[in-house]
C-alpha cells in the first residue's frame, strides 16, 4: 500500500491547460466582519488531480470549500468548479460536486442504508438507482457488511467511509473532501487514501484539507494556506526542494514561522 502511494505521489498529477480545470478561483475573498478569512486567492485544479489545501486551523480551509461548493458567497472573486460560476451557478455546483464536510452530515440514529437512501433522495436519484449505487458504493469502501447497523455504533472509520459514500453516490466528478480523516486512526487514515486514489484513477478530482501532513505528500500538488492566504503552492516534492526541507512537516514549520504580513 505504502509503494501505491509512494508512486502516485511521484507521479503527482500536472494542471491541465486553461480551459481543463476542475477548479478554477481568482482573488477569492470571504470576510467575516472587518476580518478576512479567506485573502484574494487564486489558483486552478486540473481535471483528475488530487489537491491537497493545507493550513494551520482558522487559516480559511473550510470557509474556502464552502464558497467553491456553492454554500458560502464570497464577498469577492471569481471562482468556477466543474464549468459553473459558484455565485451565478450555485445550484448547478452543488449538483455536480461531492461534498464531505468537516463534521460528518450523518445521522447517527438510522442505519449506514438508510442514511444513504436520505442523501440520496437530496440527490434526486429514483429508489432503484439509489439501491443500485448503495450497494456498489458500499462494497467498493469495504461497508458491505455494516449496511444495517446504526451510524451512531460505527467507529470513526466507517462514519468516515460512510459519509465519503453519501458524497458519492450521484457520481460527481469533482469531490471537496473537509477533513475527512481527522480523529481517524493511522491504518484507517492510509486505506482512506486508497479510496481516494481510486477515485482519481477513474477520473475524478479531489479537493481535499488536511492538517495531517504526511498525507500532503499523498497530492499531486498542495496548497498551504495561512492567515487567508496561499503561502506556497506546488508539488510536494518541489516544495521539500525548495526549502530544504526533509519532509513536507518542515515544510509547513519553515512557511509558520516566515513573516509575511
Ligand atoms: N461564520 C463565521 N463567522 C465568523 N468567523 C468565521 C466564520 N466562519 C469562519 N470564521 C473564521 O474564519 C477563519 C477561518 O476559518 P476556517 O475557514 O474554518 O478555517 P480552517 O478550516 O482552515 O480551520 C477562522 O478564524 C474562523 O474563526
Ligand atoms: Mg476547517
Amino acid at each position: 500500500m505504502g509503494e501505491r502511494l509512494a508512486s502516485k505521489r511521484e507521479g503527482g498529477r500536472r494542471p491541465a491547460g486553461l480551459g481543463g480545470f476542475a477548479v478554477e478561483v481568482h482573488e477569492l475573498t470571504r470576510s467575516f466582519g472587518s476580518f478576512l478569512a479567506v485573502d484574494h486567492i487564486s489558483f486552478g485544479v486540473a481535471k483528475g488531480e488530487i489537491f491537497g489545501f493545507l493550513g494551520a486551523n482558522g487559516a480559511g480551509k473550510t470557509t474556502t470549500i464552502r464558497m467553491l461548493c456553492g454554500l458560502l458567497l464570497p464577498s469577492a472573486g471569481t471562482g468556477s468548479v466543474g464549468g459553473y460560476d459558484i455565485i451565478r451557478d450555485s445550484e448547478r455546483v452543488k449538483l455536480n460536486i461531492g461534498y464531505m464536510s468537516q463534521r460528518f452530515s450523518l445521522y447517527e440514529d438510522l442505519t449506514v442504508a438508510e442514511n444513504l437512501e436520505f442523501f440520496g433522495g437530496i440527490y434526486g436519484l429514483t429508489r432503484r438507482g439509489i439501491v443500485e449505487r448503495r450497494r456498489e458504493l458500499l462494497e467498493s469502501v469495504g461497508l458491505a457488511g455494516e449496511s444495517d447497523k446504526l451510524v451512531g455504533s460505527l467507529p470513526v472509520g466507517f462514519k468516515q467511509r460512510t459519509a465519503l459514500s453519501a458524497a458519492l453516490l450521484h457520481d460527481p466528478e469533482i469531490v471537496f473532501l473537509d477533513e475527512p480523516t481527522s480523529g481517524v486512526d493511522p491504518v484507517a487514515r492510509r486505506s482512506f487514501w486508497l479510496l481516494i486514489y481510486e477515485l482519481a484513477d477513474r477520473g475524478k478530482t479531489v479537493f481535499v484539507t488536511t492538517h495531517y501532513m504526511d498525507e500532503s505528500e499523498y497530492c499531486g500538488r498542495v496548497a498551504i494556506m495561512k492567515l487567508g492566504r496561499i503561502a506556497a503552492l506546488e508539488n510536494p516534492h518541489r516544495l521539500k526542494e525548495r526549502y530544504r526541507a526533509a519532509s513536507m512537516q518542515e515544510v509547513f514549520m519553515r512557511i509558520e514561522s516566515e513573516k509575511d504580513r
